[in-house]
């Protein structure tokens, strides 16, 4: 049988209907909301190509933590600007480091909001590069024990995931074995398993003030054109004991996100990235744009195509849009 007897528009006929045959749903508890944390007091600057995210000190992302926590979002991705910088990344993983002070503070505040904490070298190394350098190159065996180091600091600090950025091999498995020797093997890994060398990480990096000093990172983040390596990537930190894995950046990357959902079976996470969220902005911003039906379509379709777990710096919006909040 075909038309005239099949009609699909029948099922699209009103809203009601729409909502009975929706095939994704779109809720607050996928969400997690990025958050960049830097000494100081009574700081709140907004990140200019970042418009609604801002640079706070700890005393008011306390305050924002609140804030994400009364919407219902379940997490938060902690970034930290730190006051020093060397070429060792040493504050990544001082036990009074900003991300480690902000990590008490937050779990003071709000317990029952889950921290995560972005485990990585560039916003700590003068040269921003996420390791240590030999010459001009990242130096992989050098920098796993600062990643492991940094991941242990912030997890008795109280982070409840950590999750390595910094594409180093074996990171996965060093961090593990140093948490578990710890007595931390509660703490979760979310690594950042497919994570590409993109462009779309631009407004990023002024935010965390972590642009490389010179070259870029496409000797330790991924080419962009590869997918088989994504699922081998995954695969290998699957084995060194990610509890779940993340594809990065998500908009240009869903097909990478449809292939490791159904190649693995542990939660799958997609970072919306800071490129993707300024784009956005900037559209709407010159009026082009419905900037929020862009926004809450995009999200959707990082569902759509496997993701259980979307990082974005919409969070707060789209919470208040998912749960009818006016505020
Ligand atoms: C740190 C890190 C980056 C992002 C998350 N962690 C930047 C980079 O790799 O250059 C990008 C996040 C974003 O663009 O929103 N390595």
């Amino acid at each position: 049988m075909g038309f005239p007897e099949i009609r699909p528009r029948r099922l699209r006929r009103s809203e009601t209907i729409r909502r009975m045959v929706r095939e994704t749903s779109l809720s607050v508890d996928d969400l997690i909301c990025p958050l960049f944390v830097m000494d100081g007091k009574g700081v709140r600057r907004e990140i200019p190509s970042m418009p609604e995210v801002f640079q706070l000190s700890v005393d008011n992302l306390v305050k924002e933590a609140r804030e994400i926590a009364e919407l219902g979002i379940p997490a938060v991705l902690l970034f930290g600007l730190p006051g020093k910088k060397d070429p060792m990344g040493k504050e990544a993983y001082s036990d009074c480091g900003i991300v480690q002070t902000a990590v008490r503070a937050i779990k003071d505040a709000e317990p029952g909001l889950a921290v995560i904490t972005d485990v990585c070298l560039c916003e700590y190394t003068d040269h921003g590069h996420c390791g240590i350098l030999n010459g001009e190159e990242v130096d992989n065996d050098a920098t796993l024990d600062v990643i492991a180091r940094s991941a242990v600091s912030h997890a008795r600090a109280g982070a409840d995931i950590v999750a390595p950025s910094d594409m180093m091999d074996g990171r996965v498995g060093a961090i593990r074995a140093a948490l578990d020797t710890e007595g931390l093997d509660q703490t979760a890994i979310m690594s950042y398993a497919a994570k590409y060398a993109s462009a779309f990480y631009g407004p990023f990096r002024e935010a965390a003030d972590s642009a490389p000093a010179f070259g870029d990172r496409r000797s330790y983040q991924m080419d962009p054109p590869n997918i088989l390596e994504a699922l081998r990537e995954t695969a290998l930190d699957i084995d060194e004991g990610a509890d779940i894995v993340m594809v990065k950046p998500a908009m240009a990357y869903l097909d990478v996100v449809r292939r490791v959902r159904d190649a693995f079976d542990v939660p799958v996470a997609a970072y919306s990235v800071s490129g993707e969220y300024s784009m956005v902005k900037a559209a709407e911003k010159l009026g082009w744009i419905d900037g929020e039906r862009i926004m809450m379509e995009m999200l959707v379709s990082i569902k759509r195509a496997g993701a259980g777990l979307i990082i974005t710096y919409a969070a707060k919006r789209a919470a208040r849009k998912l749960t009818g909040v006016t505020r």
